[in-house]
């Protein structure tokens, strides 16, 4: 008799919702996690103190220099120490809020690192020392870790990754991040608010790769707006930290001489890699590819019995990827039709303007030779976002020429975060942009602008 029906390895988003899931469908579950709270990268060292750091340094930035625009006179100053209060009290509550739901849920948390030692066996070396766990079946969702670079060392002080950028023991004066990805210009926009000049050295000749190309040019605009400095098709050759700083050398990724930039910290910020180091996998015969993600084929890996979910196999690297994963996955084993929808994965960067997008861009709709209708419709003639001195940006909507089915949208602007989910439900159902065309919305709202947009797609927008 195996000790559990399913044992999870890792307790961020793909595990933690593995484990209740399973707990919720009457499978005798446990969760192993290392660290001391669960909720994995997301909420302990991820989106959550990001989440919270964008909104307070936003808040100050508004504060600073928009209220005088609304007609409200204040003086505002900083207090770094208590912002980071706030900012550790909400992640205490979300992490401590996992562990109440694994009690509602009687799922076992299991403290210590986890290991595969064979089929359906997993040991855990944890505060108090080994515990041996059998299993019908083992879910991998040991997530991902900031990927290094040769010749940038991290140390956590001067020169740090995602973890150490959330707490910074002060406001830098230079900061250069090196990669403008989401994370680089997520955090690099947290200190830029606090008052630091940031510089973003990029390897490619634009921002945010994976982003819709106008999107990405748009974005950068607006960022370069602000104040952010932008280095692209520059490749780091090495930084080097002193006591008081960091130099860090580049050159032209086309071929130049050499620049150096002196800054007081930098931040690491080149992309993710899988976690499977120290975990077993070679002694059930688990698979990796060449850069080390774990392969799955609905969720199943290549040792019977084992699967796997979340950041740790192929595809965005989401919370929300990893949470739809650690349900289907549980849900097929439980003899349910766990289905995830990848064609509907939104992406979110949560600046300011905010860009969030879901579906197709462009580019891979041209690359793949499929004939598409465009609807676009700016913020500057959205009243709401008029009158809220907020009317950067724009909606793009691309419907399929002959079916008219959304392919793909595209938002850059106030708010967007929270209302991309509009159109995941539309594409979920298959939807065309003529039946958001035709759903009232309510006036005057930003959200007026999705139906605009998507009114663009025939060419009857109104408000322009
Ligand atoms: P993780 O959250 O990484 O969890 C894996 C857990 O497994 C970890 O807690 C680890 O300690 C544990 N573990 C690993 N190996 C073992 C082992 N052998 N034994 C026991 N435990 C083990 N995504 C979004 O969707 N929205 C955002 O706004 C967002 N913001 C982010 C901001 C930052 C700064 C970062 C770094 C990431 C952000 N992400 C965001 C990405 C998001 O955090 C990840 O996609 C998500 O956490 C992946 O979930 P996961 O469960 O696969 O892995
Ligand atoms: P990223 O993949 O988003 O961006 C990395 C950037 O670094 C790219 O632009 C890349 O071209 C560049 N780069 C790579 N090597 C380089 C080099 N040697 N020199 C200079 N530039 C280089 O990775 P990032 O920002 O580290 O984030 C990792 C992942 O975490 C994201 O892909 C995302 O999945 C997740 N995340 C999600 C967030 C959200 O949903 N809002 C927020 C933060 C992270």
């Amino acid at each position: 008799m195996a000790d559990y029906d399913v044992v999870i390895i890792g307790g961020g988003p793909g595990g933690y919702n593995a484990a209740i899931r399973a707990g919720q469908l009457g499978l005798k579950a446990a969760c192993v996690e290392s660290r001391a709270t669960l909720g994995g990268t997301c909420l302990n060292v991820g989106c959550i103190p990001s989440k919270a750091l964008l909104h307070a340094s936003e808040m100050f930035e508004v504060a600073k220099t928009d209220f005088a625009g609304l007609g409200i006179d204040a003086t505002v100053q900083l207090n770094l120490p208590n912002m980071m209060g706030q900012k550790a009290q909400s992640v205490d509550a979300l992490t401590k809020g996992i562990a109440f739901l694994f009690r509602k849920n009687k799922v076992d948390w299991i403290k210590g690192w986890g290991r595969l030692v064979g089929p359906g066996q997993v040991e855990v070396t944890g505060p108090d020392g080994a515990t041996a766990l059998s299993a019908k079946a083992v879910v991998i969702a040991t997530g991902s870790e900031p990927s290094p670079l040769t010749g940038v060392e991290v140390d956590q002080k001067r020169i740090v990754d995602s973890t150490g950028a959330l707490d910074l023991p002060e406001v830098p004066k230079h900061l250069v991040v090196i990669g403008a990805g989401v994370i680089g210009l997520e955090l690099g926009s947290v200190w830029r608010r606090l008052g630091a000049q940031v510089t973003v050295v990029e390897y490619l000749d634009r921002i945010t790769p994976t982003l819709d190309a106008e999107t990405a040019r748009t974005f950068q605009r607006a960022l370069t707006k602000q104040g952010m400095v932008f280095e692209l098709g520059a490749k780091v050759t090495g930084a080097k930290a002193k006591k008081t700083g960091v130099t860090v050398t580049f050159e032209p990724v086309a071929g130049g001489e050499t620049r150096a930039l002196e800054a007081d910290y930098v931040l690491l910020a080149i992309g993710r890699r899988p976690v499977t180091e120290g975990l077993g996998l070679e002694a059930v015969g688990v698979k990796t590819d060449a850069r080390g993600f774990i392969e799955t084929d609905r969720f199943a890996t290549s040792a019977p019995g084992v699967y796997a979910i979340g950041d740790v196999t192929h595809g965005p690297m989401l919370a929300h990827k990893a949470e739809d994963e650690a349900v289907a996955c549980i849900e097929s084993l439980a003899g349910h039709a766990g289905h995830v929808n990848y064609s509907v994965i939104p992406n979110v960067i949560y600046t300011f303007p905010e860009v969030a997008t879901v579906g197709a861009t462009e580019e891979e709709l041209k690359a793949a030779n499929i004939a598409y209708k465009v609807g676009k419709f700016p913020f500057t003639a959205n009243s709401r976002a008029k009158v809220n001195h907020e009317a950067e940006g724009f909606v793009k909507v691309l419907a399929d020429a002959a079916s008219d089915r959304i392919l793909g949208v595209h938002m850059i602007g106030p708010s967007v975060s929270e209302m991309i989910g509009e159109y995941c439900v539309a594409m979920e159902f298959g939807g065309a942009s003529e039946d958001v065309a035709r759903t009232c919305h309510p006036h005057p709202t930003r959200s007026e602008a999705l139906r605009q947009a998507a009114m663009g797609v025939e060419g009857w927008t109104m408000q322009a």
